[in-house]
């Protein structure tokens, strides 16, 4: 497949395993560069090496997210290291079942932590250089975003979030846009 991707980098949020480190190795098939960040250290340095040996770019960045500013250091990384940035994949995130009767309000904002403050963090510090390749932000989101799901709501309320976060912005700067759901194209 050409999707026109050869030669572009890409910083994927979460992209050591599952979802992201399935879209990290699609990108390199595609000749892309992938920046992994990712807090796991051993499965990021495990892909990182798939990636490398079949003659891939990639970089890999351990970090947690829930620091801003992590997130802006693993933007700065990519930078340094590529001079480039042409697409964040916001996908970090996990259904922590935090819920309405068994949370609390501290929980509740620890959820919002690991799983919607990140991806405007990192949208935010990527911004300038996105705006400069006129590049994409891709947001993967969860139909829980609209059916809601018993017992989560940090995780439901997170995924709500992701759905119109960059879109009221990014039309003055070129830049495309979208947020997927994983549970629909899993299906
Ligand atoms: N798997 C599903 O069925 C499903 C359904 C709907 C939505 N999603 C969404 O898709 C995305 C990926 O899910 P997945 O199933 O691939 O998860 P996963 O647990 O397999 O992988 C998530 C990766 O993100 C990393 N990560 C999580 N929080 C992080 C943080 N704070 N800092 C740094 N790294 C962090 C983990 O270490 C892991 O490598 C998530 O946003 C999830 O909400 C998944």
């Amino acid at each position: 497949m050409n999707l026109q991707l050869r030669d572009k980098v890409v910083l994927i949020t979460g992209g050591a395993k599952g979802i992201g480190g399935a879209c990290a190795r699609a990108l390199s098939e595609e000749g892309a560069t992938s920046v992994i960040v990712d807090r796991d250290a051993e499965a990021g340095e495990k892909l990182r090496q798939e990636l490398l040996s079949a003659g891939a770019r990639c970089l890999l960045v351990t970090a947690d997210l829930t620091s801003p500013e992590r997130c802006a250091q693993s933007v700065e990384y990519a930078m340094k290291e590529f001079g480039q940035l042409d697409a964040l994949l916001n996908n970090a995130g996990v259904n922590d079942r935090i819920g309405l009767e068994h949370g609390s309000p501290e929980q509740y904002v620890g959820s919002l932590q690991r799983n919607l403050l990140h991806y405007y963090n990192m949208a935010h510090y990527a911004l300038p250089h996105l705006k400069r390749s006129k590049g994409s932000i891709v947001n993967i989101a969860s139909k829980t975003a609209i059916t809601g799901q018993g017992g989560t709501s940090g995780y439901a309320s997170s995924k709500g979030g992701h759905l119109p976060e960059p879109r009221l912005e990014t039309d003055d700067h070129h830049i495309k846009d979208s947020s997927g759901q994983p549970d629909d194209w899993r299906r």
